[in-house]
């Protein structure tokens, strides 16, 4: 175990882990192959470059699910850190994540564009699996040491940890946004989750409009008080008890290693390569989302096909690459998506699509970082047209790959990443079809001198802004204020 050489000594006297780090998914994917035999694979995502450099020095653990139904697997070591495998059975999988988390909190939380399920069954059911994600984190921390949870599925976990172990620092962060008061107010369980969450000692979120909306959810739904980022919650006697922070940490992406990417021979070469097999357009757009209603995907492509019914452009001048990598695929609102997306894609390339020329090249599938960074090379406009987003790391993605200074980035107003990077990209409300249409065929006849004065200023904010430095940042905040003045 890595947490033995540091020897740390746990509440119940045992070795335990300086820093805990528990979210829904495990940063590995697991298969069964043939013989039953369970294998596994790092799979790299954002959250795991943050927290690798943290993890290793702190001698850290990590909880959380293996993303397939009854695997039950021993905590085993990768990397430098502890993985803990938390086991959900098919029905929970159900309930817990494709219910409450995706198809309750999911679209509640990005401002109902899709309706919210309220169903009390699914809401037990991620109370009890928060409660063993609880337990499981509670068993790996040493004694005093920092828990950090992550993300809208595991809200209810801080209060529960805190029951379990007073001793802990604990932190939660909120990837995706926080809504209004007078829409989080819908959900029957508003309470219960505004008291899970104060079980942190610091509540961190993507913008400060998101701490704003939850200081407002404090006042509104309970009997706690706030002043400034700082909420002194009420036990059941009245009296003043512990203090909470809530505050904005925007997350970033490991820039360097994008930047590097960009530049390596072979993506470069395969960045040529993308543009030769689309049949050399002059301007190539690109859209990289999850199938995700909230990513406007619907809005941007019926915008691209009115330009081409207007012949502001044309398929042999001009082309889109569509990546919709395939998300949640057993929630009903994410099946209607794919089909009205793929009958508009059908639609417009039936159109207007001539032989060697399509309108539009939609991959539904996922690809690595090489290919990602190569597609990000390749395009002269990028299209995030989010109808709600935390952040949208996508846009990160493409400027720290833009070493160049090549490239126009057209970025929706309602997204984290537009809070701070604007002016840089070219802003745009996806409800307004028009305006949109305006924008896209402003980005495609931008004038280099404009590109590169753009490009320069959007990667001046995001290089300078890498999530080790987020994640220091978070961290640097839960464990500054010594733990006995987190009580008034
Ligand atoms: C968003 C959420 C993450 C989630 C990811 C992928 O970025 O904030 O918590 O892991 O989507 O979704 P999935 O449901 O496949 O984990």
């Amino acid at each position: 175990m890595a947490g033995q050489d540091s020897a740390s000594t746990g509440a119940d006297g045992s070795e335990g882990y300086d820093l805990v780090v528990v979210a829904n998914r495990l940063p590995v994917d697991f298969s069964v192959g043939d013989d039953g035999e369970v294998d596994w694979q790092r799979s790299p995502g954002g959250l795991v470059t943050a927290l690798e450099p943290v993890m290793r020095e702190a001698d850290g653990a990590w909880v959380g699910w293996s993303g397939a139904p009854d695997l039950a697997h021993e905590p085993f070591e990768a990397d430098g850190m502890l993985l803990v495998p938390v086991t959900l059975s098919a029905g929970e999988i159900e309930r817990y994540y494709e219910g409450f988390s995706n198809d309750t909190l999911w679209p509640l939380y990005h401002d109902v564009i899709a309706p919210p399920t309220y169903h009390r069954q699914w809401f037990d059911a991620y109370r009890k699996v928060n409660q063993r994600f609880a337990e499981a984190a509670a068993a790996q921390a040493a004694h005093g040491g920092v828990v950090w949870v992550h993300d809208y599925q595991l809200q209810l976990v801080p209060k529960m940890l805190r029951e379990l172990r007073p001793d802990l620092r604990i932190g939660f962060f909120d990837h995706i946004p926080f809504p209004a008061v007078e829409l989080f107010q819908q959900l029957p369980w508003r309470k219960q989750i505004i008291e899970g969450l104060l079980g942190a000692d610091l509540v961190g979120f993507q913008r400060g409009g998101d701490a704003s909306n939850f200081l407002r959810s404090v006042r509104r739904l309970t009997g706690h008080t706030t002043r400034g980022s700082i909420v002194t919650t009420l036990d059941e006697h009245g009296r003043p008890g512990r203090r909470v922070r809530a505050a904005a940490f925007p997350i970033s992406i490991d820039t360097n290693y994008f930047d590097q990417l960009a530049r390596s021979p072979e993506v470069q070469a395969r960045a040529k390569e993308i543009r030769t097999d689309l049949g050399d357009p002059d301007v190539m757009m690109l859209g990289v989302d999850r199938l995700d209603y909230t990513k406007g995907i619907r809005h941007r492509i019926k915008a691209y096909g009115e330009i081409l019914q207007d012949g502001r452009i044309d398929v042999e001048h001009t082309t889109l690459v569509q990546v919709a990598s395939p998300s949640r695929e057993n929630v009903g609102a994410y099946q209607e998506l794919r089909d009205d997306v793929e009958v508009l894609v059908g639609r417009i390339n039936g159109e207007f699509g001539e032989l060697g020329h399509s309108a539009i090249h939609y991959l539904h599938h996922s690809y690595p970082p090489e290919e990602m960074a190569a597609l990000y090379l390749a395009a002269d406009v990028m299209l995030v047209t989010s109808l709600r987003d935390g952040m949208n790391l996508v846009a990160k993605e493409y400027i720290a790959a833009r070493h160049d200074l090549g490239g126009v980035l057209v970025l929706s107003e309602f997204t984290g990443a537009a809070d701070e990077l604007a002016p840089g990209p070219l802003l745009v409300n996806p409800h307004d079809i028009d305006g949109m249409k305006d924008i896209i065929v402003a980005a495609a006849h931008m004038e280099e001198r404009e590109k590169r004065r753009r490009m320069r200023n959007l990667r001046r904010k995001v290089m300078a802004d890498d999530v080790a430095k987020w994640s220091k940042a978070f961290l640097g905040v839960l464990t500054a204020v010594p733990s006995r003045s987190s009580h008034v």
